[in-house]
């Protein structure tokens, strides 16, 4: 294996823990560049100069199933600065002479931490009232400490939610610094990165475009790649990113579902065309999406036949391309997260992403996901360094099965029609009142239930729109937005007075989780 050999840098070993992308992605938010590695993969041999600092993450293990992980414990011999987050910090201790034991109380979720002594580690950390909130998760906890090691804080469960060896620069954190329910947890990450390894930043935005770009070129060689467009920002900054390392050997496809929002096609058609002067092949795929479609209501079905079928439609389309070996996708790690582990360790699946778990197990491209390990915010970051327009950039996200998921039950004409309106005037109207760039994402869905209603001296019996906007970092927790009575009047009108086909209007009052931003 190598690393990268000229930047100075932190290097994550990986033990599998859900949050291990959250570490590199503070890394990242303090100018610091970092590479995750996994505990099965680094030797001591890989380590050179540039490494300054070395973070052990989380995991599901236990430091005494030995068999279940492997670590180069000469790692430690090094002189290089340790910091160990939970598991992290158990196995620290454990290589250092210390015990580990199974917790009496497991601990998850929030606790108080107390400050028990001085360390450059906490630095300006705990504040005057020398405790903090911070995010346990863990079953088992360092019952004996090694030899020079001291106590820097502790909880009432954790003894040692803290420790150093200030000699050797070894650090122990029990607890999650990396998650922001965590109070003040970025300064520790500062403090190690900064204080304690010493190291300048030398990482932004734009080393970010740079080393994507050189990453992309060293993968592809001489190949054609074909795109996966939807025009939304992940692939919009994806296909921007490939035009800039690839330029005229990227195709991007944009298919035509048939579930996008109003005037999408002829949106993406004159941007990327017109303006942006990529090959760009428009695919007309209306009809076959929906007669694949017909009357499918199972939320999974739905999402496995359309990513099933855009593959599909890629693949023909590549075959039309000599040369053409592969795919790029604007996979995101939140997308992969929660359809698979990307760790190694086991996390539930809650949706199959329609650009991850729709794939067919036998494809004949290769992918390239040069955002997967980014989050949304950090996109849009890159997409601006990249120079497209703010309205691409700072345009809410779509998913890839678009207003299929939107609408639950069977999908129709009548309904899409409906609903591609609801959606327009509801997004229309964020934008005239200001609020579209405060909302993270918003949209309206057609639910399959009728309700009476009268209009004039009529009765109508007409379908239930749901509204949902929220706020949220990276999609992976939310808010429901609460907006003022007013705008919910005059939206609701805007929509029943429109709109034939909708005479009711309700607005989603539930954060993620216990629910999820779409229906289905
Ligand atoms: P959920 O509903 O899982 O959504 O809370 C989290 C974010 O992911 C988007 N989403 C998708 N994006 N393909 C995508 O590219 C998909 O299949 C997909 N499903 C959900 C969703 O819009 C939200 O921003």
């Amino acid at each position: 294996m190598s690393l990268d050999q000229n930047l100075n840098k932190v290097i994550i070993i990986d033990f599998g823990s859900q949050f291990t992308q959250l570490i590199a992605r503070r890394i990242r938010e303090l100018g610091v560049f970092s590479e995750i590695i996994s505990h099965k993969k680094i030797k001591v041999k890989d380590i050179n100069q540039s490494v300054k600092g070395i973070i052990l993450s989380g995991g599901p293990l236990n430091v005494y199933q030995l068999n279940k992980y492997s670590f180069d414990s000469k790692i430690l011999e090094l002189r290089i600065p340790v910091l160990g987050i939970c598991f992290g910090h158990q196995i620290l201790s454990k290589l250092n002479g210390g015990k580990v034991k199974q917790s009496k109380h497991r601990e998850f979720g929030l606790a108080n931490i107390y400050k028990k002594g001085n360390s450059l580690l906490t630095k300006n950390f705990f504040g005057k009232k020398k405790s903090k909130k911070v995010w346990m998760s863990h079953a088992d906890q360092v019952s004996k400490l090694p030899k020079n090691f001291k106590v820097v804080s502790s909880s009432s469960n954790s003894k040692y939610a803290i420790v150093e060896n200030k000699l050797k620069k070894f650090y122990g954190i029990q607890f999650h610094p990396e998650v922001t329910h965590t109070e003040n947890g970025k300064k520790l990450i500062s403090n190690f990165i900064f204080q304690i390894c010493k190291i300048r930043k030398n990482w932004s935005s734009k080393d970010q475009k740079i080393k994507l770009i050189k990453d992309i070129k060293l993968k592809v060689g001489p190949d054609k790649v074909i795109c996966a467009l939807s025009g939304g920002v992940d692939s919009s900054v994806v296909a921007q990113l490939l035009n800039k390392a690839i330029g005229k050997k990227l195709y991007c496809v944009f298919v035509n579902t048939g579930l996008l929002r109003k005037n999408e096609e002829a949106q993406v058609v004159q941007t990327f065309r017109k303006r942006l002067k990529m090959n760009l092949i428009y695919v007309n795929a209306e009809k076959e999406f929906l007669k694949k479609l017909k009357n499918i209501s199972d939320p999974e079905k739905k999402r496995k036949i359309i990513g099933n079928l855009f593959i599909k439609i890629f693949e023909r389309y590549a075959k039309k391309i000599k040369n053409v070996k592969f795919l790029a996708q604007g996979t995101l790690y939140p997308d992969l997260i929660e359809s698979k582990s990307v760790t190694g360790s086991e996390t539930s699946k809650i949706k199959s992403h329609h650009n991850v778990g729709g794939l067919p197990k036998k494809m004949s491209l290769r992918l390239v996901e040069p955002l997967k390990f980014l989050f949304k915010d950090e996109v849009r970051k890159l997409g601006l360094e990249l120079k497209l327009s703010k309205d691409i950039i700072s345009r809410h996200p779509f998913p890839g099965p678009g207003l299929a998921i939107r609408m639950p039950g069977i999908i129709t004409n009548e309904k899409i029609k409906i609903l591609k309106e609801a959606d327009y005037y509801f997004i229309q109207a964020l934008k005239e009142h200001g609020l579209y760039h405060k909302i993270w994402q918003a949209y309206a869905a057609l639910l399959p239930v009728k309700t009476v209603g009268v209009m004039g001296d009529n009765r109508t019996y007409e379908y239930l729109c749901l509204l949902r906007a929220i706020t949220s970092e990276d999609g992976m927790t939310a808010d429901f937005y609460e907006f003022k009575k007013s705008f919910m009047q005059i939206i609701s009108n805007k929509i029943v007075n429109s709109i034939r086909g909708i005479n009711r209007v309700v607005y989603d009052v539930t954060s993620k989780p216990p629910s999820t931003i779409e229906l289905e």
